[in-house]
């Protein structure tokens, strides 16, 4: 979906043109929105999506342990969703295990825990869109409610407020919006190389 990246200095601004390009890599890659998405290919992408997750809560975990105040004042606890993965995985009949993770830089600060997070966080605006596509498809409506896509429900607009709010609130206080928008490219360019696969199977 083409969206409006449009910039001034707002970081959240300079965050959406800045990942743009990749953001469209991964929607194309994933092909989530797809008519003929088969149970089978959702799987695939839920495995890469387990994978990928578990590798970029690690990274904010280290973080929030080196930093809880911060990491409380961003509900970093209810934000973490890997466990979700596991959970859809498991309802579409696959077994969890450990999959592949893609590696990821380490979270160095509270601004690059900010960048990273941007990227997990602004994926349950698109994931409203693809929870309604999910429930049209005759291989899964009525059977199967996936979770990880869209983890907050009536919540997703206030949690993605509140993450917003502190971004800003980062920068505005003397945060180096450079290292926060360099996190979530960096973030951002590990997810689409790793989502390439779920391309090739599509045949695309
Ligand atoms: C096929 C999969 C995807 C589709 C169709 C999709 C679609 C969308 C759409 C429609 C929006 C805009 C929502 C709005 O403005 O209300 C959005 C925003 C966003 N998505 Fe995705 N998305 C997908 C996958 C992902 C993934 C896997 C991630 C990252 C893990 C992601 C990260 C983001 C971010 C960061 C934003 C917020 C952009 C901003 O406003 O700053 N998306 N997505």
């Amino acid at each position: 979906m083409p969206r409006d990246t449009g910039g001034d200095g707002d970081v959240l601004k300079v965050l959406r043109a800045a990942t743009a390009a990749e953001h469209e890599r991964v929607e194309e890659s994933l092909g989530l929105m797809d008519p003929e998405l088969t149970r089978e290919r959702l799987t695939a992408v839920l495995r890469l999506m387990h994978g990928f997750w578990l590798a970029a809560e690690a990274g904010l975990d280290a973080w929030a342990r080196r930093e809880p105040d911060d990491a409380a004042d961003l509900a970093w606890a209810r934000r973490r969703r890997a466990a979700l993965f596991a959970d859809d995985l498991a309802a579409l009949g696959s077994a969890g295990g450990s999959p592949a993770r893609p590696e990821l830089p380490p979270v160095r600060d509270t601004g690059e825990a900010l960048g990273r997070l941007y990227v997990l966080e602004g994926s349950t605006l698109g994931g409203t869109f693809i929870d309604r596509h999910l429930a049209t498809l005759p291989d899964l409506s009525g059977s199967v409610r996936l979770r990880a896509f869209s983890p907050y429900g009536p919540d997703t607009g206030p949690m993605w407020h509140a993450f917003r709010r502190a971004a800003r609130a980062h920068v505005a206080g003397g945060g180096d919006a450079d290292r926060l928008v360099g996190a979530a490219r960096a973030t951002f360019a590990v997810l689409a190389d790793w989502c390439e696969p779920a391309r090739a199977a599509a045949g695309a």
